[in-house]
């Protein structure tokens, strides 16, 4: 790292490196070393080197950290800030990334983009929403989400301004998963049906337990405010993912408009069914 860092001498450095665990964060329960690796040690070794040399770091973190508790219920007016102190450690992924956001708070050098479920606009694999329509129930939790088409040119434009410190990276709002897959059936596959369960029931076929909440997006908004990008607030955000997704899908293009790319299954046999099994067979439920 330190020999590429002094070839190539960037005046910036992105990090999206770390381990969530495959098929999903229940890895993580049973490879904790593994785990602090990439997780702890290897993100602060690049905030460190980065650091001696005077170059700025972005670091794709994440806001699964918190859980709606009595002071931020679902729905309420005191979503999860910044400053509030982590609640949430019932998985190692989750304890493992507020360990190393409290140490990177430290760095003059980093900024923390807290990512919340990432949503593409395409079928690719990892996203959100490929992912739960692969999985036979879902829970119906209101959570902040990130639409990565509009997000991720914020945050070049946020690492360009050399901003630091911790930002709830994630469009203003929330959405629940039934509203997620009711739009994905009225604009992508009328044939898709779900079946919720709940946070109980969740928890019984999983190794750890997943985080819900509602991030703040006060700070957030602010930093984007006179870039001149938009930040959509959750609810259209979504309806708008829908209809690009639709028209990437048609056009046999992926989120980056490539063609047969990974995300770009309509045009396969199966189509988004081919897609929707797939995702099922890699994990239960991430
Ligand atoms: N996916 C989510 O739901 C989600 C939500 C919120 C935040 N995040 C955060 O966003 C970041 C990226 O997540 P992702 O979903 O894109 O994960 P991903 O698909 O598993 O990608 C992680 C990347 O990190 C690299 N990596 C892992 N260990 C490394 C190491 N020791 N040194 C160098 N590179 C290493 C991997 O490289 P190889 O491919 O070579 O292994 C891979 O390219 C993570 O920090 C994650 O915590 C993700």
């Amino acid at each position: 790292m330190e020999r590429e860092l002094d070839q190539y001498k960037p005046d910036f450095v992105l990090s999206a490196a770390g381990v969530t665990g495959r098929p999903n964060v229940d890895w993580c329960e049973s490879h904790k070393p593994e785990t602090i690796r990439a997780n702890v040690i290897g993100c602060l070794n690049l905030a460190d080197c980065c650091h001696l040399r005077g170059i700025h770091m972005t670091n794709y973190a994440t806001g699964c950290i918190y859980e709606y508790d009595e002071a931020h219920p679902i729905g309420g007016p005191n979503p999860f800030k910044e400053t509030d102190e982590p609640n949430y450690d019932a998985s190692f992924y989750s304890a493992t990334k507020a360990v190393v956001e409290k140490l990177l708070d430290n760095y003059p050098n980093v900024l923390i983009l807290r990512l919340r479920m990432p949503i593409s606009c395409d079928l690719h694999p990892r996203n959100l929403i490929t992912k739960i329509s692969g999985y036979e129930f879902l829970i119906n939790v209101p959570n902040s989400m990130t639409v990565l088409y509009e997000l991720l040119p914020i945050s070049l434009d946020m690492a360009r301004r050399k901003l630091t410190g911790r930002y709830n990276f994630i469009n203003p709002g929330a959405v629940s998963h039934n509203q997620i897959m009711d739009l994905y059936t009225e604009h992508i596959d009328p044939t898709f049906k779900y079946k919720n369960f709940t946070i109980e029931e969740q928890d019984k076929i999983l190794a750890c337990g997943r985080s819900n909440n509602e991030l703040d997006a006060t700070k957030f908004k602010a930093a984007v405010e006179g870039s001149g990008l938009p930040l959509t607030p959750m609810q259209d955000a979504i309806v708008n993912v829908m209809k690009r997704m639709k028209a990437n899908l048609d056009k046999g293009v992926n989120e980056d408009g490539e063609q047969g790319g990974e995300g770009s299954q309509f045009r396969e046999p199966g189509g988004v069914c081919a897609a929707r099994e797939r995702a099922a067979k890699r994990q239960k439920t991430e």
